[in-house]
């Protein structure tokens, strides 16, 4: 019994964000120049699971499902059912969580939600977050690539939220002089839709290192033109580790989140960690190097001895990242392969 995960930093880490696949479906200008198929990784969900429920052994409370496009996984809705009983069915003495569910989220652009959103409902799924860039189907196309796939996200929006899946949140990366005549467009989405929109502000990991400051749109500018367009309310924080400041409108319609990594870094509070398609663990979005979990587990490690492992890797999290500071590193891998 050593407790839950904590790294030298004192952080306790309690999210875990798992990429199924990294093959996507969109080629989004931000993040991927557009070669489909190349070098993608996918292990099999009973390795994902073995690992998740390891992680959850020490203390893992959330489990985000990732990408790539996770809708595009094999043996998804399964692999959702399998989490949602692991509580149940691996109980931990040491935390007793016995019977009390993992929270089980899905980041997803929507493409294939539709058809998806009532199944992974039923299966146990919580909550999902949809990557959604622009609400207009000329500007989506613009950046997606993909013909018609703004009417799609937006039926898969709504198959989700009539499917119980909600609130849902719906993410929006903006690039200036791309997309970032859409803010007031989003709130007023927010407000008739019934969706939390989020906006986030663009980091380096995009592939052809197009990224440049000047490009993202911060926090104090989407605050200001939201406020000129409509007076916002702060709402106060779910939890500290929130990546997302949050507000509402003076009438208490809609709700807005802003995530600011670029701006003000919320490291100091993070309790996240991931694995990669690969199965590989990365402690930041901004690491320089991953720790092979799989290799490890080729290797024919015990579960408690890659429990040890993780302990090991997880106590050394990078304190903060370092974007926008000289010396700073784009890592090698890219989001699409991180997942998110
Ligand atoms: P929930 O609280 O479970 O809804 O998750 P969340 O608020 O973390 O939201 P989500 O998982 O949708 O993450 C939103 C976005 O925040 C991601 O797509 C990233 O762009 C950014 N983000 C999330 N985690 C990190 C992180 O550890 N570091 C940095 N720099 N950005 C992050
Ligand atoms: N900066 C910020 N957010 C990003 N996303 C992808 N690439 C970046 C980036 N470079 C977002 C996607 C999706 C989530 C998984 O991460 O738009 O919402």
């Amino acid at each position: 019994a050593e407790g839950r995960l904590t790294d030298s930093h004192g952080r306790a880490i309690t999210d875990l964000r798992i990429s199924v696949t990294d093959r996507c479906n969109y080629k989004c200008v931000y993040c991927r120049t557009g070669e489909e198929g190349i070098n993608f990784t996918e292990l099999p969900i009973e390795h994902y699971l073995r690992m998740i429920r390891i992680f959850v052994s020490l203390g893992i409370e959330k489990v985000r499902i990732t990408g790539g496009e996770p809708l595009l996984r094999a043996g998804l809705v399964d692999m959702v059912s399998e989490l949602a009983q692991m509580r149940t069915t691996y109980p931990s003495v040491e935390f007793g969580d016995a019977g009390k569910p993992l929270d089980i989220a899905l980041t997803t652009n929507g493409h294939l939600l539709e058809s998806m959103a009532a199944p992974l409902k039923a299966a146990g799924l919580s909550r999902i977050t949809v990557s959604m860039d622009a609400v207009d189907s000329e500007t989506f196309t613009r950046i997606t690539r993909v013909p018609r796939s703004f009417e799609r996200v937006l039926a898969g929006i709504r198959a989700a939220r009539d499917a119980g899946l909600g609130p849902v949140k719906v993410n929006c990366v903006l690039l200036r002089g791309f997309n970032d005549d859409q803010i007031e467009r989003f709130a007023e989405f927010s407000r008739t839709e019934g969706v939390i929109v989020r906006f986030i502000e663009w980091m380096p990991l995009e592939e052809d290192r197009s990224w440049k400051p000047e490009t993202v749109v911060t926090m104090d500018e989407i605050v200001a033109r939201l406020n000129a367009w409509r007076p916002l309310v702060d709402l106060e924080p779910n939890a500290a580790s929130e990546t997302a400041r949050r507000f509402t409108f003076d009438d208490g319609i809609g709700e807005i989140g802003i995530i600011a990594p670029v701006s003000r870094p919320f490291c100091g509070h993070c309790s996240r960690i991931r694995l990669t398609s690969d199965s590989k663990i990365r402690t930041c979005l901004f690491s320089q190097i991953d720790h092979d979990l799989y290799q490890k587990s080729r290797e024919g490690k015990s579960d408690s001895e890659l429990a040890a492992y993780i302990r090991y890797v997880v106590f050394r999290k990078e304190a903060r990242h370092h974007i926008g500071e000289t010396g700073f590193q784009k890592p090698a891998r890219n989001m699409v392969h991180i997942g998110g």
